[in-house]
C-alpha cells in the first residue's frame, strides 16, 4: 500500500483505463481503477489528457488482438504530444511469451506490463516506473491463490460483479484461456460472502458471481462447498435481490444446482450455457466432454424443474473439419433448445491451443456463410421468444438511462436477462419496476410503468 505522503505526490494525475474482452476482465479494470484512486489518482474522462492509459486486452479472438495493437498505435501520438504519459498494458495477451516479445521489439512506448495474476501488484510497478523512469514488467504464469482484500471502483452502486474463481482446467481445444490465466482457484466461501454482504450493505441489489466455469467452484479447494452450496448459502443473505452468475459449464452442471433454481428465491431464472457445436464429432474434437444428446437431456432437466427459465449460449462455427452436417447438427440443436439469445462467434486460431495446428482449417466464405445462416436462425427463435413478453408485466432493475440515448427513457433487466426499455418521468436507476410491456423487439423489450405502488 501506498503512503499518506505518496498519495498526496499522486494528487491531480489522471488515469484512463480502456478494457477488452469479457467481465473477468471487466472487474479486473475495477480493481485496478479501486488501487488507482486508493493511491490519490482521479479518473480522466478521456484517454487523450490522461497522466496513465492502462489498456486491459483480451486474446480469444484474432481481432480482439488487433484491436489492441491497432489502440496502441494510436497511443504513441499522444505518447508524443505528452512524453511523460505512462502507457500500461495488461490482461490476458501479457500471458503469452510471443505477445510480449512483439511488444518489446515494436511498441518501444509501452512503459509498464503486467499479467492476469500481477494486478496486486500495479501500485507498485507505477511507482518503481515513476520514480526511476524505467520500463518495469511483472506476469506470472502461476498463482497459489487469490489475494483478497482489493479495493473496486464500481461502475454501478446497486450491482456488482463478484469473483468467486480464477483461471480454467478445462482446455477446450480452440481456447486461450487456460493458457492467460492459469489453473483454477477457488475463494473461500466466507471471503465470498462478507464480501457480497459488504456490497448489500452499500445499497447493491444484484450480483453476479464470476469464473471461467463456475460449476467447477471448489474442486481441489480446501474447503468443504461446491457452487450449489455456495448459491443457497447467498440466497440467505437478506437484503440481496438477485444473484447471476456465468459460464456455466455443461459437463459438470450438476442436479443440486438445478434444484438451487427451484429453491433459491434470490436466484434469477437465467442459466447462460455455451454449447459451441451441436455436433457430438466436433464436440469431442472440441474437448468438450458432452455430446449433442448429453446437452439436450441436460436442457430437458433444467426446463422440467424451472420450466420459465431463460437459457442463452455460445456457438462457435467454422471450428477445424466442421462439415455442413456438422454444421447441420447446429441448427438442429438451436432449433430443439429455442435459446433466448445467443452469442455466436467465427472459430479464431489461438497461437499454442492443440486446434491451431489441426490440419483441416474452414475457408473463410464457408465460416462466413454458416455464420450467417445461423444468426438468422437463432434471432428469429428470439424475436419469437420476446413476442411471449408481449403485454405481460415483469419486474425490471432499472440499470440507467437507456442507451439509446432518448430523453426520459430507462432501461434494465429481467431476471430472465431480457432488455427493457421504458419511458419514466423520473430517474429509476437502481430501483426495482414492474413494467408491462408493449412492444416485444428481436433484441429488446419495450414497456410503460405497470403500477406506481409496485416500485422499490
Ligand atoms: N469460460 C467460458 C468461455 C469464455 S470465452 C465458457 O466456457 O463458457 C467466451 C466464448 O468465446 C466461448 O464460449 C467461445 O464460444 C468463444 N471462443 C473461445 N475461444 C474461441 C476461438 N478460438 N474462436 C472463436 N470463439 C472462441
Ligand atoms: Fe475456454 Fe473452455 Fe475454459 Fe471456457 S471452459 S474458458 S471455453 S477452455
Ligand atoms: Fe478475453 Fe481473457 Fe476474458 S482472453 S474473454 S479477457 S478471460
Amino acid at each position: 500500500m501506498l503512503s499518506l505522503a505518496d498519495k498526496i505526490k499522486n494528487n491531480g494525475k489522471t488515469y484512463f483505463i480502456q478494457t477488452f474482452g469479457c467481465q473477468m476482465n471487466e472487474h479486473d479494470s475495477e480493481t485496478i481503477a479501486g488501487m488507482l484512486q486508493e493511491a490519490g489518482y482521479l479518473e480522466s474522462p478521456e484517454r487523450n489528457t490522461a497522466d496513465i492509459i492502462v489498456m486491459n486486452t483480451c486474446s480469444v479472438r484474432e481481432n480482439a488482438d488487433n484491436r489492441f495493437f491497432g489502440q496502441l498505435g494510436q497511443i504513441k501520438k499522444i505518447k508524443e504530444r505528452h512524453p511523460d504519459l505512462i502507457v500500461s498494458v495488461c490482461g490476458c495477451m501479457m500471458q503469452q511469451d510471443h505477445i510480449i516479445k512483439k511488444l518489446k521489439e515494436k511498441y518501444s512506448w509501452v512503459d509498464i506490463i503486467f499479467g492476469t495474476m500481477s494486478i496486486h501488484e500495479f501500485p507498485q510497478l507505477l511507482k518503481d516506473c515513476r520514480e526511476k523512469k524505467e520500463k518495469v514488467m511483472s506476469v506470472y504464469k502461476e498463482q497459489e491463490s487469490i489475494i483478497e482484500g482489493l479495493p473496486a471502483m464500481r461502475k454501478y452502486p446497486f450491482k456488482s460483479f463478484v469473483n468467486i474463481m480464477n483461471g480454467c482446467n478445462n482446455f477446450c481445444t480452440y481456447c486461450i484461456v487456460p493458457y492467460t490465466r492459469g489453473r483454477e482457484r477457488s475463494r473461500a466461501p466466507e471471503e465470498i460472502i462478507s464480501e457480497i454482504c459488504g456490497l448489500v450493505a452499500d445499497g447493491v441489489r444484484e450480483v453476479t458471481l464470476l469464473g471461467q466455469n463456475v460449476n467447477s467452484y471448489g474442486n481441489n479447494a480446501d474447503f468443504d462447498c461446491d457452487f450449489a452450496e455456495l448459491i443457497y448459502r447467498i440466497n440467505d443473505i437478506e437484503g440481496l435481490d438477485r444473484i447471476r452468475f456465468m459460464t456455466s459449464h455443461p459437463k459438470d452442471l450438476s442436479d443440486r444446482l438445478i434444484q438451487a433454481f427451484a429453491d433459491c428465491s434470490r436466484l434469477c431464472r437465467h442459466i447462460h450455457l455455451p454449447v459451441q457445436s451441436g455436433s457430438s464429432r466436433i464436440l469431442k474434437k472440441m474437448n468438450r466432454r458432452y455430446s449433442k444428446e448429453d446437452y439436450l437431456a441436460l436442457v430437458d432437466r433444467i426446463r422440467a424443474a424451472v420450466p420459465d427459465i431463460a437459457l442463452t449460449t455460445d456457438i462457435i462455427v467454422g471450428f477445424p473439419g466442421e462439415t455442413e452436417e456438422d454444421f447441420e447438427e447446429t441448427l438442429d440443436l438451436v432449433r430443439r433448445v429455442r435459446y433466448d439469445s445467443a452469442f455466436t462467434f467465427l472459430y479464431s486460431i489461438r497461437t499454442g491451443t492443440p486446434a491451431a495446428d489441426y490440419p483441416d482449417q474452414a475457408p473463410d466464405e464457408v465460416k462466413h456463410r454458416r455464420f450467417e445462416k445461423l444468426v438468422d436462425t437463432l434471432n428469429a427463435i428470439t424475436a419469437e421468444k420476446n413476442a411471449l413478453y408481449q403485454g405481460k408485466t415483469v419486474e425490471v432493475l432499472c440499470e440507467g438511462p437507456s442507451a439509446r440515448g432518448d430523453q426520459g427513457t430507462y432501461g434494465g433487466r429481467t431476471d430472465t436477462f431480457k432488455l427493457v426499455n421504458f419511458d419514466a418521468p423520473e430517474d429509476m436507476t437502481g430501483k426495482m419496476v414492474n413494467i408491462k410491456i408493449t412492444d416485444a423487439k428481436t433484441f429488446s423489450l419495450f414497456g410503460e410503468i405497470a403500477d406506481a405502488d409496485l416500485q422499490k
